[in-house]
């Protein structure tokens, strides 16, 4: 039948592509190495606050094959994206990134359930009415301490000398972590895999402050 020209047009319905985005549960308290489910049960794993694009998880899943890695992402998109990536790639075994905010999820964590924490140019908010949506304050690093197993790392770096600065006095005020050496300040690190911010500071020849810390 043709259409009516007459009658109005229904408005067009917005449908969200990533409303299947992986997610966790709702409530209650999380053991991430129960996402893993294989021949052999992981040890603590590892955990990625941000992943963006995602790169670095790929990259470190490829190049350490006793690795598992989880991100947490708070864009439905990339969340969606990467981990589908990491399926593809054959990772999704061993590296799976959900759609969450972590500062809601990191609290959840149960004890000595983390080998390592990384945060990679986290919070691109500079302007003062955007100060809430910072992922790193107090809050999660009551969360890291408890669900990072003894000496476990967290790894933050930035291309922001004043977040660099704000960073460290932060977590050194909260007492929960230590210096892997003498300073948190360290030139590079070692774990292969490099985030898409940070191939691209590297490529520009932007300066990049890492801070490396063990909990205490
Ligand atoms: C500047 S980007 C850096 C992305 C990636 N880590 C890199 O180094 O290329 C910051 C990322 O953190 C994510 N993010 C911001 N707040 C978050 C939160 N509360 N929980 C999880 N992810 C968050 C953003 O969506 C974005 O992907």
């Amino acid at each position: 039948m043709p259409p009516d020209s007459d009658s109005p047009r229904p408005a067009p319905r917005f449908v969200d592509p990533y409303a299947h985005a992986p997610r966790l549960p709702d409530e209650g308290s999380l053991d991430l190495r129960a996402v893993f489910h294989g021949p052999r049960a992981p040890g603590p794993v590892e955990l990625e606050i941000g992943p963006g694009r995602g790169w670095f998880t790929v990259e470190r899943l490829e190049l350490d094959p006793g690795a598992y890695v989880v991100g947490l992402e708070i864009k439905r998109k990339w969340a969606t994206i990467v981990d589908e990536r990491l399926k593809k790639r054959g990772l999704g075994g061993r590296g799976r990134v959900f759609a969450e905010d972590a500062r809601l999820i990191v609290p959840r964590l149960v004890q000595e359930s983390l080998a390592r924490v990384y945060l990679h140019f986290p919070d691109p908010w500079w302007k003062k009415r955007h100060q809430k949506r910072l992922v790193l304050g107090a809050p999660l690093l009551d969360g890291l301490v408890r669900a990072l197993a003894p000496e476990g790392e967290f790894f933050v770096q930035t291309d922001v000398l004043e977040r660099a600065e704000r960073y460290e006095s932060e977590i050194d005020a909260h007492g929960g972590f230590r210096p892997v050496q003498a300073t948190a300040r360290i030139e590079d690190h070692s774990y292969g895999a490099r985030s898409p911010r940070e191939r691209i500071a590297i490529r520009d020849g932007i300066p990049v402050y890492r801070l490396l810390y063990q909990k205490r």
